[in-house]
């Protein structure tokens, strides 16, 4: 039976009372929604403006394989945050063609080829970040996978960096990251719009130091000329650079500012981090099993399994979203122009029929069953798929073997964490709570 014009069931609440229990508690309000409704269903948390939720890997499939022409992007309205952040003309938020125009010009730079020297600094980056660590005292993990992550993306970006300019780069993000972060100012965020933090003076303070840097740094490289990276690589900005002066458009200050914006405000791959050792620590067993595989330096089996089953079950990203531009028939419904369709990572990797005992942390799955196309999307889908997701999961491995080989983690509370939300994702909420200690005293311990 077809529905023309007719939007799926969902809440019959105002706009503004979905509004705040988006804000409050979105994960719980999906899974509600989900509960009632079944797998397609309609929320209101934008006025005027309706959001159907997908987790049917068969229409999510029909959203990520239909002409992009047929989309706006969409990932500005889960997220209002996105557009004073990124910037209008950050990849992200251009719709087609200016949007694949772009991406052409940054995928280069996560060529598979790049991938080993990408891996290299990965682990000198965390090797270094772990030896600074408190021993035998807790302390939250988030905020150190957030300072590697950030410093894997800025080498990434710049190639050759070092100096005065990158560490006050790297302390004004940290800085604008915490400022938006404060529960408070998110709940708003989410509730009002992006104007609930914008508007005032204190969004510009801490942004535009940012802005500037990241520009100085452009500036500066451009003064002296095309410079090879310190790793093996030229870094993502000499890539881009390279293709705009290819096509004859060198890149505007606004645009390097906003491409540049996006990629150093990587936030998901330290919440995964995050939520990779929350995990692993409240499943002895399974951290065992990693940790021999790791430390006898045997292949990668088991550690990508459990980066895929963290992915599943904790996304960084909890939707991704597509704005309809034309009328489109989605199971028996035919979904408006203008609307927003939302494929739920969220509610899609929960789906006890695609993952028997969803809720259980089981990287074990990942050694039978290929990780789906349709079925596991935490990077998206599509034309806008994460142009980053060989290089996030390979960071991911990275950073995971070498904390593996130099501490012993254990988790302060056996208690699992919940999902707090952060500026660009969902964060473990007592921030991933460990106690460290070094490999050698625990051994000396054993033997003792
Ligand atoms: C675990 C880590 C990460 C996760 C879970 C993640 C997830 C995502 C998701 C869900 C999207 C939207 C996809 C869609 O709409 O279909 C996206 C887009 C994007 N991500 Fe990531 N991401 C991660 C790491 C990174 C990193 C490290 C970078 C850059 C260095 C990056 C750069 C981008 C860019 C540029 C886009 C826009 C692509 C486009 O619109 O064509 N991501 N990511």
């Amino acid at each position: 039976m077809r529905r023309r014009g007719q939007l799926p069931p969902g809440p019959p609440l105002p706009s503004s009372v979905q509004a705040l229990i988006w804000a409050r508690a979105p994960l719980p309000f999906m899974e509600r929604a989900h509960e009632r409704y079944g797998e397609i269903f309609t929320l209101r948390v934008r006025r005027g403006r309706p959001w159907v939720l997908l987790s049917n890997p068969a229409h999510i499939k029909q959203v990520f394989t239909t002409a992009s022409e047929r989309f706006g992007a969409g990932a500005g309205e889960a997220n209002p945050l996105l557009g004073p952040l990124l910037g209008p003309s950050s990849v992200m938020l251009l719709d087609e063609p200016l949007h694949m125009q772009d991406r052409k010009r940054i995928t280069p730079a996560f060529h598979g080829g790049l991938m080993d020297r990408y891996g290299e600094m990965m682990v000198e980056v965390a090797r270094r970040e772990v030896a600074c660590w408190p021993v035998a005292e807790p302390f939250p993990l988030w905020p150190r996978m957030q300072a590697i992550s950030l410093e894997v993306v800025m080498r990434a970006t710049f190639g050759n960096v070092q100096g005065e300019r990158f560490d006050r780069l790297r302390e004004r993000v940290v800085e604008l990251t915490n400022w938006i972060n404060q529960p408070r100012r998110l709940a708003l965020l989410a509730a009002v719009g992006s104007r609930s933090i914008t508007a005032g003076r204190q969004f510009r303070e801490v942004m535009d130091p940012v802005e500037q840097l990241v520009l100085d740094e452009v500036h500066e490289r451009r003064r002296r000329g095309p410079v090879g990276g310190d790793a093996g690589f030229e870094g993502i900005l000499a890539t881009l650079e390279r293709s705009h002066a290819g096509d004859g458009s060198p890149m505007s200050e606004t645009k390097v500012r906003d491409e540049l914006i996006t990629l150093v405000s990587d936030g998901p791959t330290a919440t995964s981090l995050a939520w990779a050792f929350e995990r692993l620590l409240r499943h002895p067993d399974k951290f065992a099993r990693l940790r021999d595989e790791i430390r006898r330096g045997e292949e990668e089996i088991y550690l990508d399994a459990v980066v895929k089953e963290v992915l599943r079950l904790c996304p960084a990203v909890p939707l991704v979203m597509r704005r309809l531009i034309e009328p489109m028939q989605v199971g028996h419904y035919t979904i408006p122009a203008g609307t927003i369709l939302a494929p739920s990572v969220y509610l899609t990797h929960l789906r006890e029929d695609l993952y028997p005992n969803a809720r259980e942390f089981e990287p074990e799955r990942f050694l039978d069953q290929q990780a789906g196309t349709y079925s596991w999307i935490p990077f998206g889908g599509g034309v806008r798929r994460c142009v980053a997701a060989v290089f996030a999961q390979l960071e991911m491995r990275r950073v995971i073997q070498t904390i593996v080989r130099a501490v012993d983690l254990r988790a302060v509370q056996a208690r699992p964490e919940g999902a707090a939300r952060s500026s660009v994702s969902f964060a473990p909420d007592g921030g991933g709570l460990v106690i460290a200690e070094p490999l050698a005293r625990r051994a000396e311990e054993l033997v003792a």
